[in-house]
């Protein structure tokens, strides 16, 4: 029920901190330690590479899975978009652990690659947030994401509770293998939990940041460099999903390659700035676009900020930044719609599970 909230988009955005809060809380232990099954630790740690696996916005999760999991753990990990997986699929190591991430748990594409990598004998880990879903009953291990049910089409906090399950395996494995972090993940989540709340209550500032840079707009480009590119991805295809503006996401240091000859007076370049150690090239792309007549909204976080920019996010984990710089995106993206009167749960041509390849 979407109770007094206008869409479930909103609703789905808002419950952010409070899922962040109860995953921590689920893969908890007595003793107040992260844990998950071990026997889901012995397959990650018997694997010599992982293969994430997923769609969409859960695609873009495993993206930035990626990152936890080879600088926490030091697991090779590879991301795969699963309906090309079939097609191009690359040369597996020899002990492959294949994870699937999908918050239906039922898209086709990826359903299709369990299939085939089960009976090639391949050990499979789902990360869903539906148990009992088909890609969780035949895989050989789940780890749920309590997000409770997901109603909007345009996912939001399915992709911030996959990264924060996704963190949760890094670290675990880590911790196995006897490497130390020099964070304690609960207390950063916790921290990224309260940020997240901080960005919920600037709804009034998304709304205008959306109506001064996308009101008239027919494109807009998000950048970022590292971490702060795969978030770009995500929201361009939020945007584009519920506001049918034509967005593109890409990395600050491609623009060179090609896609700044789209730049014209008044296009809309959305940046992330919160990796201090790419801030300088970052800011550096965001003047090539304002030489070009850009309209520059650069969303950068605490400690890292300058005059300029339109919204600083509160600080957190450096790794954990996509959690929260996602949310002024997706609340953009959400106000975008609305001021163009798009059906903002039940985008056109769309379906909120794609059960056909
Ligand atoms: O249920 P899944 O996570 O497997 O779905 C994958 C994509 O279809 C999904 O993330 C889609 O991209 C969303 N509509 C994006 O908001």
């Amino acid at each position: 029920e979407k109770g007094t909230y206008p869409h479930y988009m909103l609703k789905e955005i808002d419950e952010q901190p409070l899922v962040m809060r109860k995953i921590i809380q689920k893969y908890q232990n007595d003793r107040g330690d992260l844990t998950i099954d071990q026997e889901i630790v012995d397959a990650m740690n018997d694997a010599d590479r992982i293969y994430i696996i997923a769609a969409g916005t859960s695609y873009h999760a495993g993206l930035v899975g990626k990152q936890f999991i080879e600088k926490m753990a030091k697991v090779p990990v590879e991301v795969h978009i699963s309906s090309e997986f079939g097609y191009n699929m690359p040369l597996l190591s020899e002990k492959p652990l294949f994870i699937f991430i999908s918050q239906s748990g039922e898209t086709a594409d990826s359903r299709g690659v369990l299939v085939n990598v089960k009976e090639m004998g391949h050990k499979a880990l789902t990360i869903t947030n539906v148990q009992g879903s088909t890609l969780s009953r035949e895989a050989d291990y789940t780890l749920l994401l309590y997000a409770g049910p997901e109603i909007a089409v345009a996912s939001t906090k399915a992709y911030t509770a996959q990264i924060a399950v996704l963190s949760i395996l890094a670290e675990v494995t880590a911790k196995s293998r006897g490497i130390d972090l020099d964070f304690n993940l609960v207390q950063e989540l916790g921290i990224v939990a309260n940020a997240m709340e901080v960005l919920c209550d600037a709804k009034e500032e998304f709304e205008e940041i959306s109506r001064k840079f996308l009101s008239t707009t027919r494109n807009a480009f998000f950048i970022g460099r590292g971490i702060d590119f795969y978030v770009g991805l995500e929201g361009a295809l939020k945007l584009k999903e519920i506001s049918y503006i034509q967005a593109e996401g890409f990395a600050g240091g491609e623009l060179k390659h090609g896609t700044i000859a789209l730049i014209e007076n008044g296009t809309p370049v959305i940046a992330l700035a919160t990796q201090e150690s790419v801030n300088l090239s970052i800011r550096g792309n965001v003047k090539e676009v304002v030489a070009r007549g850009a309209n520059p909204c650069i969303i950068s976080m605490k400690g890292l900020e300058t005059e300029e920019d339109s919204f600083i996010i509160p600080e957190v984990n450096g790794l954990l930044t996509p959690l929260i710089s996602v949310i002024p995106l997706q609340l953009i993206s959400y106000y975008a719609a609305l001021h163009r009167e798009c059906d903002v749960d039940k985008p056109r041509n769309l379906a909120k599970s794609v059960t056909v390849e």
